[in-house]
């Protein structure tokens, strides 16, 4: 693969899927912690209370890193590790363990990438409100600052969301995720307008505190279409969809999620959408919203195909009997990594960061002692081409972090999936690196 000197190859983990330690050296409860004690709410009542004992082996899988010979890596910062009540006190301890884990990583010549929220809210903050609290964006400023002065000298890329669709969505619509509290359309939408002035807030503050400091978001592409045949009507069709936002996507597009932190302002289909429902966006509100940004993220997973039937209807999401399919069940799609990096990037004009991709599977410790996955080999194999495609056509990508590192606690599926490039034995701890994970160290290489 002829990529550019200076791509930047990393892979992505988050805190509350590979930490554990849930309770301990002073970390406050987050809503996943309290989430996942809920009757029936995950996967075989598993929890994250251990999750992959990142928080001890901490030197152990940072070494590995190293042994992969990734250039970055992409972790979420626990908010309630390091303020155990979101705001006021700081907890030294915790801190400690994200300063040591950004010089092992320096030390290995690794860049650290922070995110600072992938979805572990502080529960005392929840207990207010959460993101329907008034005062939540100057929490998550105040955050953020704590962050910034105690790593900035070190950390120069920060994410302030990943995912703000799949949170918001999850958490208070289809309740599988934490805090599954179920909220009508027009308290998700204020507390999307909070989240947003939160982005801005945030990013403002990095830029105070670590002025040469890099700054994104990282949402998921939720809407990435992709047409079956490459002509210029369906090719054309496929952005005007990833462009736009339905009644019942609208939370999971990405077009709603870029309009707001991008632009600042609610996508042109809101006011049609959400009528009186939708909140005011004040000039300040905009302003403060729309920081420029050095770049955004994309987490990739899969896509939508775009086909004419034969009477020349727009038929969605069609494809083949026994078409491939994930771990769990998404359909393999590669193209869609393509139309989505240049459709994105045609209307943004902003680099990006592929911040996740990758898939599970069922992966097993075979009797020779290695973990084979082959089907994960060409998932991102397949993926890597397109968006090599993406770049040579024009798209500013600067790096690539495939999701995950290590098999991790997968939210309401608790550990019954596997993203990890590392197989993590949940019993002993023991990490197996897969077949995948040679495969990525020579890619990377190469
Ligand atoms: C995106 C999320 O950011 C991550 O936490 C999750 O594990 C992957 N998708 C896979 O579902």
């Amino acid at each position: 693969m002829d990529w550019k000197k200076d791509f930047i190859w990393g892979t992505a983990t988050s805190s509350y899927q590979i930490e554990g330690a849930a309770f301990e050296d002073g970390k406050g409860l987050s809503v996943w912690d309290v989430f996942v004690r809920e009757k029936g709410r995950i996967f075989e009542g598993h929890t994250g209370d251990v999750a992959c004992d990142h928080y001890h082996r901490m030197k152990e899988d940072v070494a590995l890193l190293a042994e992969l010979g990734v250039g970055a890596y992409r972790f979420s910062v626990s908010w309630p590790r390091i303020m155990p009540h979101g705001t006021g006190s700081v907890n030294e301890t915790g801190l400690k363990f994200y300063s040591d884990l950004i010089d092992e990583l320096l030390k290995h010549h690794i860049t650290p990438y922070v995110t600072l929220f992938h979805w572990d809210y502080p529960n005392e903050l929840e207990m207010q409100g959460g993101w329907l609290n008034p005062s939540s964006p100057d929490w998550f400023a105040q955050y953020t600052a704590v962050v910034a002065n105690a790593f900035g000298d070190r950390v120069k890329h920060y994410f302030t969301f990943n995912e703000p669709q799949i949170f918001t969505w999850l958490g208070y619509d289809r309740c599988t995720h934490a805090p599954g509290i179920k909220y009508p359309v027009g308290r998700i939408l204020a507390m999307c307008r909070n989240i947003a002035l939160a982005h801005g807030k945030s990013v403002q503050k990095l830029r105070e505190l670590v002025p040469d400091c890099r700054v994104g978001y990282a949402p998921t592409c939720g809407n990435a279409y992709w047409p079956v045949e490459e002509t210029e009507l369906l090719a054309a069709k496929a952005k005007e969809l990833q462009d736009s936002i339905g009644a019942e996507d609208w939370i999971h597009s990405s077009a709603f999620w870029n309009e707001l932190f991008i632009k600042g302002r609610f996508h042109r289909q809101c006011p049609q959408l959400f009528g009186d429902d939708l909140p005011e966006l004040s000039e300040g509100d905009r302003l403060l919203i729309s920081q420029p940004l050095d770049f955004c993220g994309m987490n990739l997973y899969q896509g939508t195909s775009v086909c004419l039937s034969e009477a020349g209807e727009l038929i969605l999401g069609e494809l083949p009997a026994g078409h491939g399919k994930t771990g769990m069940g998404w359909p393999i799609t590669p193209k869609a990594m393509y139309w989505a990096v240049k459709n994105f990037y045609d209307t943004y004009q902003l680099p990006l960061f592929i911040t996740e991709n990758g898939m599970s599977a069922l992966d097993v410790i075979s009797l020779d002692g290695g973990v084979h996955d082959p089907c994960r080999i060409d998932y991102l194999e397949r993926h890597l081409s397109e968006l090599k495609r993406a770049v040579s056509d024009g798209a500013k990508v600067e790096g690539y972090f495939l999701w995950s590192f290590l098999d991790n606690f997968e939210w309401e599926k608790g550990y019954d999936d596997r993203f990890g490039i590392v197989y993590v034995d949940y019993e002993t701890q023991r990490r197996v690196p897969k077949d995948s994970f040679y495969w990525y160290q020579n890619t990377i290489k190469s």
